[in-house]
């Protein structure tokens, strides 16, 4: 069946991750794929995690099959955790999924069975991911202008336009928080107006959380979504516990649906999940329900998170000075603005193909730099290369 097949090409981020795993150079810097890394370079369990595994481990005693949209319990805690108080539980549909991304093809291909013919609108730029999951699905998209690299923040005017092309019934993906690949975030006032465009158009948002917790912290960075959820009949939401509780190899997500409809969209995506993978993983949402569900692990996670914040804050003020020194200009000055662990440097191919071959020094190809990546002790020497190779 493979003999005349060509397999397709792995996106920009799965690509490089071979690359700098494939590099033999003892300083190289992977500032590729989005993993948090602490000031010596580790990606760490979690000290809740830990803890929450160790009383799983004493206490399960069957790993018998859970439920299709996963155990009510963690499916509760995620919706209070990304939606807050403000919402009757009875308003939200929920299913536990492979990870974010499980979840972000849950919420498409449950929009594709419905309706068939919406466009989905992402952002330029956006995650290689979502115009890839739509493609696959071939569903029809649009993009919507997002970013202005001459200020670094956001093209709100741009953004507003091109929505307001939207149709009632299409989907608006926007990203909760932490923009990926810029770190340019909506401000309050901007999510209001999103709000506003989709009661004008009759759009449905559909919000990627990825990263809650890393740009402001755990409910700042949710609010553009509650205030969402509060105005718009319908919202949905794929939500990702790699990043915020360090999960990532144990595939922890969920979708939310916003929905005066809870059973039958419970229903649709229970048989969504059947059709596609059947039951979710276990052991992640677990680990997620119990640190959430006890005030003592909460609170150890939160402090955690909230230093894992502060470390990537701290890298950004870092690599910003040293990048002001090194070139005598305030031109990377937006690195310190923005959100959580990305930021578009504004390096074009051929500059990203030379910190790479050159210098070691590994960014996706459309400039993303992950911040999270940086040690203290890289800072000098990035910065210096920097303003070299992108004078
Ligand atoms: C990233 O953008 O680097 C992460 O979300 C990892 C991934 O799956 O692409």
């Amino acid at each position: 069946m493979f003999e005349t097949v060509t397999p397709p090409e792995p996106d920009k981020i799965i690509r490089l991750m071979g690359m700098f795993a494939a590099d033999p150079r003892t300083d190289k810097v992977d500032l590729g794929v989005g993993v948090y890394r602490t000031a010596e370079g580790r990606t760490p369990v979690m000290a809740a995690v830990k803890q929450a595994e160790r009383a799983i481990w004493d206490r399960q005693d069957t790993k018998g099959y859970v439920g299709l949209l996963g155990d009510p319990g963690y499916l509760d805690a995620m919706r209070r955790l990304i939606l807050g108080d403000g919402l009757p539980a009875s308003r939200v549909a929920a299913a536990g999924t492979p990870g974010g991304t499980g979840a972000v093809r849950q919420v498409l291909e449950t929009v594709r069975r419905l309706r068939p013919d919406v466009t989905v609108w992402i952002s330029d730029p956006t995650w290689p991911n979502h115009p890839a999951i739509i493609d696959h699905l071939g569903q029809k998209r649009q993009s919507y202008r997002y970013y202005d690299p001459a200020t670094g923040g956001l093209d709100r005017d741009g953004m507003l336009a091109d929505l307001g092309r939207a149709k009632a019934g299409d989907l608006i993906l926007l990203h909760g928080c932490c923009h990926n690949p810029t770190g340019a975030d909506l401000t309050r006032a901007d999510w209001q107006a999103v709000a506003d465009l989709c009661v004008a158009t009759g759009a449905i948002p559909f919000v990627d959380m990825a990263y809650q917790g890393f740009g402001d912290g755990v409910d700042e960075d949710a609010a553009g979504l509650r205030l969402l959820a509060a105005r718009l009949p319908e919202v949905f939401v794929a939500a990702s516990c790699s990043k915020n509780f360090g999960l990532y190899r144990e595939r922890v997500g969920a979708v939310l649906i916003v929905t005066d409809a809870k059973p039958a969209a419970d229903g649709v995506l229970a048989g969504m999940n059947r059709q596609n993978f059947a039951f979710p993983p276990d052991h992640g949402a677990r680990v997620v329900q119990d640190i959430l569900g006890d005030d003592a692990l909460a609170a150890t996670w939160r402090a955690e998170l909230e230093g894992m914040r502060q470390g990537m804050q701290a890298n950004r003020r870092a690599l910003a000075d040293a990048l002001r020194a090194a070139t005598g200009s305030d031109r990377f000055g937006f690195l310190a603005a923005h959100k959580g662990m990305f930021s578009l440097i504004g390096a074009t191919p051929q500059q990203v193909d030379i910190l790479r071959d050159t210098h070691g020094i590994y960014l996706v190809g459309d400039g993303r730099m992950n911040v999270a990546g940086l040690t203290p002790d890289a800072v000098p020497r990035v910065a210096q290369v920097l303003a070299q190779v992108l004078a």
